[in-house]
């Protein structure tokens, strides 16, 4: 990575690096950020299939609700737009549970979290920052891989961001999914997402919706509609093309060479240990 373009791209906010498209004012404002009972969180690390859960959970809806941009992009005046939203507000977010505006947590909003393997996850990133000229250079994959495992990347480390969030899995306003499961059967945790946030939605419109939201669907979607910047949860792209790549389980396996893959498999060890997956 050079070092200048990361010293123009990014800076650190309570230790997580931040691209500098989320002003140090609204990462500060967050802790006071009023929220609204009904509001809904889509909770990801990056490359994890939040455009994907964006696009299925809008379809569930026969009411007005409008998809935000992620709450810690922009300026502070971000802030003030959301307040001024009349409809229901669905708000996509990378943050740590622990950085997450407490308001959301003491009204108990319901939040769904979304999470991938993080070899896909990193490999997804890699391609991220190699296409967006919004994320800082980086050289090669190898590069890449080490900045990933010391969490030296956009929103930080992808164990601590999971394990922050996986600690309150239990609690009933939280929803777990991942990636792979709606590879597998997206039908099933579609089903789960409406009993999550109580919606009456027809096993087949839940079949509808499955097509409608399949990876080359979407991708196809997006050219048609890629000059309208408005069409992207992602605040660092408005090119959609970025975000619809592969959309595959097991990528990977393309990118890890043996060495890598028992260094990360040590550190995923290491550091999971504690944790449930
Ligand atoms: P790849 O780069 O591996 O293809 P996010 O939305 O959190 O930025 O995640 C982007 C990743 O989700 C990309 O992964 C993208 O291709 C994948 N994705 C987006 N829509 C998808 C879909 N409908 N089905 C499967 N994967 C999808």
């Amino acid at each position: 990575m050079s070092n200048s373009g990361e010293a123009e791209l990014l800076h650190t906010f309570k230790g997580i690096p931040f691209t500098t498209r989320s002003s140090p004012e609204l990462l500060k404002s967050l802790d006071t950020f009023v929220a609204r009972e009904d509001d809904l969180l889509l909770v990801s690390y990056p490359k994890s299939g939040t455009h994907w859960l964006a696009g299925v959970i809008t379809k569930l809806y026969n009411t007005q609700v409008t998809i935000t941009s992620p709450i810690e992009f922009g300026d502070i005046s971000q802030l003030e737009k959301l307040n001024k939203l009349s409809s229901k507000r669905i708000i996509p977010t990378h943050l740590d549970y622990n950085m997450l505006p407490p308001n959301f947590k003491n009204k108990k909003c319901k939040m769904i979290y979304i999470s991938r393997n993080p070899k896909d996850t990193a490999v997804s990133m890699f391609h991220y920052y190699r296409d967006n000229p919004n994320l800082p250079t980086v050289d090669s994959w190898t590069a890449f891989f080490d900045l990933f495992l010391k969490g030296n990347v956009v929103c930080g480390s992808w164990f601590d961001h999971f394990l922050s969030w996986e600690k309150h899995e239990d609690e009933k306003n939280i929803l777990f999914l991942f990636y792979e499961d709606m590879k597998k059967d997206l039908p099933k945790v579609v089903k789960e997402i409406t009993l999550f946030l109580g919606l009456n939605v027809s096993d087949d419109d839940i079949q509808d919706i499955c097509k409608k939201s399949s990876f080359s669907e979407m991708k196809n979607n997006t050219e048609k509609e890629n000059s309208d910047p408005t069409h992207t949860v992602c605040a660092l792209t408005s090119n959609r093309k970025l975000i619809f790549r592969k959309g595959a389980v097991g990528d990977w396996k393309n990118y890890f060479t043996p060495k890598q893959n028992i260094r990360f498999q040590e550190i995923f060890d290491e550091k999971m240990k504690l944790s449930k997956m």
